[in-house]
């Protein structure tokens, strides 16, 4: 494949502009096309970047020879959209949550195989230099035994975010609040450097907001290798703190904040690691998304994985696995 990726965006919405942002920065890449199923917001973002627009993907997938989709649209909407792109033997990238359901994102997951296309699932905090580290880290024994793991995605959303959109905040769209849509970033930074989870006991509520999904919670949780740790949620604190990961292992310590590490400790080498790579991704008070660099590099990798027939960094496998937890962590609450 020596010509360019032809790429389009399904949902042009506010993490759609971001896919749009990071695709034509990439040299391998062309953003062909966008839909949207508001005939305006299709039109205002192909303007925007100089590209053709649909309201009927089907359609957009039929005409338009992609390599790769990008699916930017509410969470409970990929099953549809990812049946119809696997049908076309287009590859496909999804926003996180991979869907809303564990059934839902094993479907994606399956008909994906069968069809032979790529899955990946977003989660571009993977791609940042601290995570790198710290995952090349823990892989290279550093920390001895793993002992406990920790993370922490306090913030803040006003009634007027879960008011606008009209999805936000509803079972029946997001599937979940602030662990499934805030908290899930760091819920498979946890999943990818402590490894599988096998017991949670949690809590949940809606503690500031009127929502029908929590705004808060609280889980503790096993992980199969035996170390324990907590999982917390909240969208009801102004203004918020940086998400916070904590590992901890028998021969080392590293604790993070946002993407800056505040502790970084081992029996071997004390010295604090370098944290010129900072990056301020995520903002605890405001969904929108400054820096779009994690989703060029992710979307970058997608594009070598079809390339190089290899499975992308973050399969579709990791975003299923992500839901499960996070689900898991919702029927331990509501079993209370
Ligand atoms: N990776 C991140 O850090 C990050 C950040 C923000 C949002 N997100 C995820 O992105 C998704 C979208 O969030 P957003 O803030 O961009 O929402 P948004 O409401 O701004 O945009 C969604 C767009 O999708 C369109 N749409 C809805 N259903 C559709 C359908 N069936 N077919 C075609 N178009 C459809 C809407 O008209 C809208 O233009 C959410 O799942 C969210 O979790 C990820």
């Amino acid at each position: 494949m020596n010509k360019k990726v032809r790429v389009a965006i399904v949902g042009c919405g506010a993490i759609g502009r971001v896919h749009a942002r990071a695709i034509i920065g990439l040299d391998e890449a062309e953003l062909v096309a966008v839909c949207d199923h508001s005939e305006a917001n299709a039109k205002a973002m192909a303007a925007e970047f100089d590209c053709n627009h649909y309201t009927d993907y089907r359609q957009m997938f039929a005409r338009e020879n992609l390599d790769l989709v990008t699916v930017c649209t509410p969470s409970g909407t990929r099953l549809d959209i990812c049946q119809a792109a696997s049908s076309a033997k287009v590859n496909i990238l999804v926003e996180k949550p991979l869907d809303i359901t564990v059934e839902r994102c094993q479907q994606i997951v399956d008909m994906c195989e069968q069809a032979g296309v790529k899955l990946g699932s977003v989660f571009q905090m993977r791609f940042s230099p601290v995570f790198k580290r710290l995952k090349q880290a823990i892989d290279q024994g550093r920390f001895g035994r793993l002992i406990l793991g920790n993370c922490q995605t306090v913030c803040y959303r006003s009634q007027a975010y879960y008011d606008s959109g009209g999805w936000r905040g509803t079972m029946e769209h997001e599937g979940g609040g602030a662990l499934m849509n805030q908290g899930i970033h760091s819920v498979d930074l946890l999943l990818w450097v402590m490894g599988d989870v096998q017991a949670v006991s949690a809590y949940k509520g809606i503690l500031t907001h009127d929502i029908e999904v929590e705004d808060t919670v609280s889980a503790s949780i096993q992980f199969v290798n035996g170390a324990m740790g907590t999982i917390q949620a909240t969208t009801s604190v102004m203004h918020g703190i940086d998400k916070r990961l904590e590992i901890y292992g028998e021969k080392g310590t590293a604790i993070i904040e946002g993407e800056t590490v505040v502790k970084w400790e081992f029996e071997d080498d004390d010295l604090p690691e370098n944290t010129e790579e900072r990056r301020n991704q995520l903002s605890p008070s405001s969904p929108l998304i400054e820096d779009v660099q994690g989703h060029r590099d992710q979307i970058q990798d997608m594009i070598e994985a079809i390339r190089d027939n290899r499975e992308p960094a973050v399969s579709g496998l990791d975003g299923l696995k992500a839901v499960e937890l996070v689900t898991n962590i919702y029927k331990a609450a509501d079993s209370l």
